[in-house]
């Protein structure tokens, strides 16, 4: 099939979060089971185009606004054509999404919009008859309402079929009218139905209500997002979707394993996994911790996010610090967080050590130099870290909510074959009884211990398969679309 994926960062040339993980490996898995796919994203200032070829000039439609020229660059992401929008005044910036206090940049919406209708115009300047146009969360998710209003006709999208791919319900899109006129998909779609939502624009919810299919990150996501508890105002609009499915994210191993990473000290599998030890005195070193062996670690990579459970973290924080560990944070986000994490870590230096900031490195040393991964998170559409940590043969500790619910099997006598730790409560006492329980585990029943570690390590989660499984999301895409346009 001919596919248009478009997301707004992508792995190898800019990340926030596993959105551009996916972005990265899904494209590759797609490509190697013979699709044609084309993946566009912005050109960010980060991204240097001395990498990347120029296809020249295009313009950009944005209706009120007038017509915008930005410039076209390709790349090559292991053998997947990767398309980028240069266009300074909406990319030209440091960060992705937010300024340097963390807010929002206040042109978000135009810029995404700019970013949705450049893909289209994209796939007419270099000849691309679109079979599929796989859109991912807000950022992108108006464009299967511009395929309707506005390109339907053209001839490159006459036989198009939309994909949407939720990531996180929590990041909608919400904006001011404004933008109906630049996107130029008429007053007609300003309905509760489609774009409207108590007199705003949630560019979320019209992807929701018009692409033709939809799918989330794992299966019980799937199934939560149609509650109150986890839809973020928009379940009722999910419960009315039959097709709606959820595809457990895989893991692109050739960057994520602990035989081949990169970044660590010391390779290792399960065959050598003594060698392990030697990453965890590396982190130790690292973090200016005692390098004990014979302490469990604890890591936690993500972004302090109230989503990651980092309130629950910090609440535990003084109970779990009377506790035989050591523990290392990586992350950024919220800035009281920052400012805790930081402080702690200066009060009580030989048992927690935090780095504020974003790091592939210490991402990557973390996971192969810790026992333990805390991911205490309230919702998780997937959830890679924990996929991450099997694979290095460090058992997550989990709250059991979407992909972590998906992913991990818990250490009792009913489970079949174990991988790591879960608990159920968003609470402090859930997390801290868990958390001991697990250092107990390691320090008194370590044969127990190891056979998590080798349940974990042994478990796969090929892109491959779930590859497979988005060709038959687009099949159904291609179908449903068939069968409405069907006449009588
Ligand atoms: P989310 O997309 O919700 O942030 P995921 O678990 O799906 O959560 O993916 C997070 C990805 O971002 C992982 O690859 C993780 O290693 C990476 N990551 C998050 N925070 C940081 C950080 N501070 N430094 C380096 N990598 C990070
Ligand atoms: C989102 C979710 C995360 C998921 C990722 C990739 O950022 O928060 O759970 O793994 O997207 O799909």
């Amino acid at each position: 099939m001919n596919i248009l994926f478009v997301a707004s960062e992508v792995a190898g040339y800019a990340k926030s979060g596993g959105l551009a993980d996916v972005s990265s490996a899904l494209p590759k898995a797609l490509k190697k089971l013979g699709h044609n796919i084309k993946v566009v994203m912005p050109r960010y200032y980060s991204i240097d185009k001395k990498e990347l070829k120029s296809l020249g000039e295009m313009a950009v439609p944005m209706g009120s606004l007038g017509e915008f020229w930005c410039e076209v660059f390709i790349g090559n992401m292991g053998g997947v054509e990767i398309y980028f929008i240069d266009y300074e005044l909406y990319f030209g910036r440091a960060n992705l999404y937010t300024d340097s206090k963390g807010l929002a940049y206040g042109d978000n919406d135009e810029r995404f919009i700019f970013l949705s209708k450049a893909s289209f115009e994209l796939a007419k300047k270099i000849d691309f008859i679109v079979e599929i146009i796989h859109a991912n969360d807000w950022h992108t998710a108006i464009m299967p309402l511009l395929l309707k209003a506005k390109y339907q006709y053209n001839k490159y999208f006459k036989n198009s079929s939309t994909v949407l791919t939720i990531h996180n319900m929590q990041h909608q899109g919400k904006f001011t009218t404004k933008i109906i006129d630049i996107a130029e998909v008429g007053w007609e779609s300003f309905t509760s139905d489609n774009l409207e939502e108590f007199g705003m624009v949630n560019l979320l919810k019209s992807g929701i209500t018009q692409s033709d299919v939809i799918n989330t990150v794992s299966p019980t996501y799937a199934k939560e997002i149609k509650t109150a508890q986890f839809g973020w105002g928009l379940d009722s609009y999910l419960r009315g979707r039959e097709l709606l499915f959820g595809i457990l994210n895989g893991v692109d191993y050739r960057e994520w394993s602990p035989k081949e990473d990169k970044y660590i000290v010391k390779n290792y599998s399960l065959e050598t996994i003594e060698d392990k030890l030697i990453c965890k005195k590396d982190l130790q070193k690292l973090f200016n911790l005692p390098t004990n062996p014979n302490i469990p670690i604890i890591g936690f990579v993500g972004r302090f996010a109230t989503q990651k459970g980092i309130e629950l973290i910090s609440q535990s924080i003084w109970e779990l610090l009377e506790l035989d560990i050591q523990i290392v944070i990586l992350g950024s986000g919220e800035k009281w967080a920052e400012g805790f994490f930081s402080d702690i870590a200066k009060r009580y230096p030989t048992k927690i050590a935090s780095f504020i900031g974003y790091s592939e490195e210490l991402a990557h040393k973390i996971e192969a130099g810790s026992d333990i991964f805390l991911m205490p998170s309230l919702f998780e559409p997937c959830g890679l870290n924990q996929i991450y940590s099997l694979a290095y043969g460090t058992l997550p500790i989990v709250r059991a909510v979407g992909g972590l619910d998906d992913t991990i099997r818990n250490f009792d006598k009913y489970t079949k074959s174990p991988n790591g730790f879960k608990f159920y409560d968003a609470s402090k006492d859930a997390l801290v009884g868990t958390v001991k329980w697990a250092v107990d585990t390691y320090y008194n029943n370590r044969d127990g211990f190891n056979i998590l570690i080798k349940n974990g390590m042994k478990d796969r989660f090929d892109w491959d398969i779930s590859a497979k499984k988005y060709e038959k999301l687009y099949k159904v895409a291609v179908y449903k679309k068939e069968l409405e346009s069907d006449k009588l």
